[in-house]
């Protein structure tokens, strides 16, 4: 396992692996690495012959300062983690200077409306800093394939049309939630939950698994009312936004449902602590 913080070093060793035909599979990650993590780096290994793994917190996806200071940055504990898998790996870890030169600001991106949807509702510039930053890894990594969870679900359709509109020549792959026991989606916020809440938690996904039921009988609407007074009844969340939505455009489903494939998607607050999941719902 090879760790490398700049960008020319790294190029260096692509181009060798490249001029060796070897597959390079890539997981872009801002540490705090957990379970959810580990899996994807697990598949990259299973599809390609060296995985580059980046650990980098991306100042400009913040869109509030608290947020990004009280971002977990456990680095030693990270590598420690990803050495033993003992894989094929590169660990890629640069400093907002190295990746960003002087200026680190965003790229402006329009991703076909998809960056206005829930989570671009709430968190201004979000995907324009998530967009900036995957584009600027990738065209150092050039990977094969890179990696994502599906917890984010709206960053993965981002990150798919990210990749077409620039012809990056990379394969997106969705990998589905990795969930703790209770059900909560894995997350580096989850750390933050004192014991009893990550507890209570296990709530969220049972909200959704009960849409799911609800999902084909009740109408959307009758089915975010019933979310609305779930979250309004409970002591410990707060709800941000729920929507159901189609799954590749993630505009609100409507009252035409035909064949295509939606999602339910939730956003809530522990206090100052954000938590998001999602639940295919017909597929
Ligand atoms: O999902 C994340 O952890 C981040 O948004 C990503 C893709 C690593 C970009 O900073």
């Amino acid at each position: 396992m090879q760790i490398i913080k700049e960008k020319a070093a790294l190029r260096e060793v692509i181009s060798k692996l490249k001029s060796e035909d070897s597959r390079i599979g890539f997981v872009p990650t801002m540490g705090a690495l957990h379970n959810g993590h580990l899996s994807l780096v697990r598949q990259a290994a299973t599809d390609c012959d060296v995985v580059v793994v980046s650990i980098f917190i991306n100042p400009t996806q913040f869109d509030n300062t608290t947020d990004l200071d009280n971002y977990p940055r456990t680095l030693d504990s990270d590598v420690k983690k990803l050495e033993e898998l003992d894989l094929n790996l590169i660990i890629f870890t640069p400093t907002a200077i190295e990746l960003y030169n002087k200026q680190i600001v965003s790229e402006h991106f329009q991703f076909d409306g998809l960056e206005y949807e829930m989570e671009g509702k709430f968190r201004n510039g979000h995907f324009d800093g998530v967009g900036t930053v995957v584009k600027k890894l990738f065209e150092i990594v050039q990977p094969d394939k890179a990696f994502f969870g599906e917890k984010d679900f709206q960053q993965l359709q981002i990150i798919k049309t990210l990749v077409k509109r620039y012809q990056l020549g990379v394969e997106v792959i969705g990998c589905p939630i990795y969930r703790e026991n209770n059900g909560l989606a894995r997350s580096s916020r989850n750390e933050r939950l004192t014991p009893k809440i990550r507890l209570e938690a296990s709530f969220i996904h049972e909200t959704l698994l009960k849409v799911k039921d609800k999902f084909g009988t009740e109408s959307a609407n009758q089915i975010a009312i019933w979310v609305e007074n779930e979250f309004k009844a409970h002591p410990y969340f707060k709800l941000e936004y729920f929507e159901i939505a189609d799954s590749e455009t993630l505009k609100p489903i409507t009252t035409e449902i035909g064949d295509k494939k939606f999602r339910a998607f939730i956003a809530v607050y522990s206090e100052d602590i954000r938590l998001i999941d999602n639940i295919a719902l017909n597929y």
